[in-house]
């Protein structure tokens, strides 16, 4: 299948990274003409002329374009119907792509970016589609919501997926600032939260049976944790995320 891709720009060059050899080959719009002239060296991409030529010839549209002006892009084009466009855009809401690209269909998804390239990355698609859900699979494993509400609570993951990289920076940047050599301080700490991860997805326990299990009464997680709870650093993820949503969906 192709894929006509608006918006080639980073995440446009990660997802087309992540499928290869999947079977997809993408159309890209011409704008970010650095990355598209990579992604046609490196992976065979062709290049539109127009953002135009783009949607006219591709029957599955993509859209990565700037979250701020994407739906006023979107607008000033001409969709068909039997079209399906899944927009990746942050904080674009179904009824307005819906609007802008009829009278073709309209999906909205997120999606960490990044680790797509390495088909590593969960993808939200909303509605559901056969055929979005097909595409975004080949990037990793993909969250179908149904209920509005439910998607626009999930799609802030997009914003805490960023976060946890800069995290996973500032943590290994404090190893090494304490002597451990850099590389090794960088894998320590990937390493470490991706074994936790996989306990939280091998795992039959609860949440609060795995926490309990990794905390010696006393011991160096409990002083840890307990230090970040009196300062208010995990509770600030609380009031990041509800910001966040609030920016996202304005009214939640
Ligand atoms: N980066 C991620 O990992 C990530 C993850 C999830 C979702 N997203 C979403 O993906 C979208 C793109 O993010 P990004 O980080 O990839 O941004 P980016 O690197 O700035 O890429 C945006 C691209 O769109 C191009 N562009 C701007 N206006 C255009 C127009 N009217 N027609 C055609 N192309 C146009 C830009 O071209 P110029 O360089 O010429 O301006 C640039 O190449 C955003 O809406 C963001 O919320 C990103």
């Amino acid at each position: 299948m192709r894929i006509g891709i608006l918006g080639t720009g980073h995440l446009a060059a990660y997802l087309v990274r992540g499928a290869q050899g999947s079977g997809y080959s993408f159309l890209l719009s011409p704008r970010g003409a650095a990355i598209a002239a990579d992604l046609a060296e490196r992976f065979g991409c062709e290049v539109a002329a127009s953002n135009q030529e783009v949607v006219d010839s591709c029957q599955h549209v993509l859209v990565c374009l700037p979250a701020a002006t994407g739906l006023d892009d979107l607008r000033g084009l001409r969709f068909r119907a039997g079209q399906s466009v899944l927009s990746a855009m942050a904080g674009a809401g179904l009824e307005d792509l819906r609007a802008a690209v009829a009278p073709a269909e309209g999906f909205v998804g997120m999606m960490p970016g990044y680790a797509n390239a390495y088909s590593a990355g969960p993808s939200l698609l909303h509605p559901a589609s056969d055929d979005w859900r097909e595409f975004l699979s080949a990037l990793g494993p993909v969250h179908q919501i149904a209920a509005p509400e439910e998607y626009q609570t999930a799609a802030v993951f997009g914003a805490m997926s960023g976060a946890t990289v800069f995290l996973i920076r500032h943590l290994a940047e404090w190893y090494a600032r304490h002597g451990l050599d850099p590389a090794t301080a960088r894998q320590l700490v990937a390493e470490t939260l991706r074994g936790n991860a996989e306990v939280f997805l091998q795992s039959p326990e609860g949440m609060e049976a795995i926490s309990a299990g990794v905390t010696t009464p006393g011991g160096i997680t409990e002083q840890l944790v307990g230090h970040l709870h009196r300062t208010g650093a995990l509770t600030a993820w609380d009031d990041a995320l509800d910001a966040v949503l609030a920016r996202m969906y304005p009214g939640r």
